[in-house]
């Protein structure tokens, strides 16, 4: 059994695909530092999986901590890094922690693997270094565009970094993938998003304003130049987005990618409005939301979505979940945290 270490593996994407992983038959170690997630998400998995993954609650940003982990862990067979700090407006307000967190740790794990034999790296980064791109659907060659923030910047930062160190570290392979916009939740109801705070992201408002926690979401703008003049974003199912890490891994350990440095889009390929989601949630839950439309919000985009050619031609992944099953999904999950809290 390959063992892979997966960062960030308590979070949102990061829980999805250790369980991913696990049912594939990979040994699992995940590092993460509980400073935006939980331990019981462990129980979750392994609830799931029925294994434990292995766990270490290190924070990436203590260096030494990282290379004693190296050390211990010979034998990995790849690394998938979630792990970073993602609050796009808090980057605004506090860079330095966006650039310490998301740059400083990315780097240390580089280091540590530039020395391995089987440097296998995934990394999550994001349609945001597309900005507002000229064509739709986004292809992966369409312009990185300057970023709109420092948690977007050090997406694009963290990407020429592993570029650079593929062109002189021939033993590492390396894939980034960008995700579009990760909704929903395992369907078992065990592992979800767990937005601390008011939540950034549209899917998690709409179920914590359905369940009552939050009064009324703000639909912010109804007059972009969209069919219903909202903005159009690609939803893709965690589920299938942790299954593309899975792929994507396999390829590299399979040494079937042609050049040690590749980026693939990972998306649905279907723009959905602000509204089309909140009818979609309302159809598969069979009831109202509160909602108000609202002014535009700065540094919006007005549509995203993905041309998945590449993911689905090359790494052999397509999403198959739709909008309503991962409306229910998110659903599910948030009364299941309800009941729980
Ligand atoms: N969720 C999205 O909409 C989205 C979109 C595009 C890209 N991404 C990227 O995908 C990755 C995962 O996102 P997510 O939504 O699962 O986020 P998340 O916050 O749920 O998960 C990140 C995990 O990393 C951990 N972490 C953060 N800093 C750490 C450190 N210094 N040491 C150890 N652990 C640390 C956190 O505790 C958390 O469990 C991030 O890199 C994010 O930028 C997310």
């Amino acid at each position: 059994m390959a063992k892979i270490l997966v960062t960030g593996g308590l979070g949102f994407i990061g829980s999805h695909t250790v369980v991913e992983l696990q049912n594939e038959g990979f040994d699992v170690v995940i590092i993460d530092d509980l400073s935006n997630s939980s331990i019981e998400v462990l129980s979750g998995i392994t609830s799931i999986t029925g294994t434990a993954p292995i766990f270490e609650q290190i924070d990436l940003k203590e260096k030494d901590k990282v290379q004693s982990f190296f050390k211990k862990h010979q034998d990995l067979q790849g690394i998938i890094h979630f792990a970073a700090s993602k609050a796009v407006g808090e980057s605004v307000e506090n860079p330095l922690l966006y650039y310490e967190n998301n740059i400083n740790t990315l780097i240390y794990l580089l280091k540590e693997i530039q020395n391995m034999n089987a440097a296998n790296f995934i990394f999550s980064s994001s349609c945001t270094v597309y900005g507002q791109a000229s064509t739709l659907p986004i292809t992966e060659n369409a312009p990185v565009m300057k970023a709109e923030s420092p948690y977007g910047n050090t997406k694009q930062i963290g990407e020429e970094i592993i570029e650079d160190s593929c062109r002189v570290y021939h033993n590492i392979n390396a894939i980034s993938l960008r995700y579009f916009n990760p909704i929903g939740a395992h369907k078992s109801a065990k592992i979800g998003e767990l937005p601390i705070g008011i939540p950034q992201n549209l899917v998690p408002f709409i179920t914590q304003t359905a369940s009552g926690v939050r009064e009324q979401l703000s639909v912010f703008g109804d007059d972009y130049p969209t069919p219903d003049g909202t903005c159009i974003r690609d939803y893709i199912h965690v589920v299938d987005l942790a299954r593309a890490h899975v792929i994507a891994l396999k390829r590299l350990m399979n040494k079937t990618n042609p050049s040690n440095y590749e980026i693939f889009n990972v998306g649905t390929g279907t723009g959905s409005s602000v509204l089309e989601v909140i009818r979609s949630f309302e159809r598969v839950t069979d009831q109202k939301l509160n909602y108000k439309i609202a002014d535009r919000r700065s540094g919006d985009v007005i549509a995203a979505y993905a041309d998945t050619t590449k993911a689905n031609d090359v790494l052999g992944w397509k999403a198959q979940h739709t909008l309503d099953d991962a409306m229910r999904a998110a659903w599910t999950w948030e009364q299941q945290l309800r009941k729980n809290n």
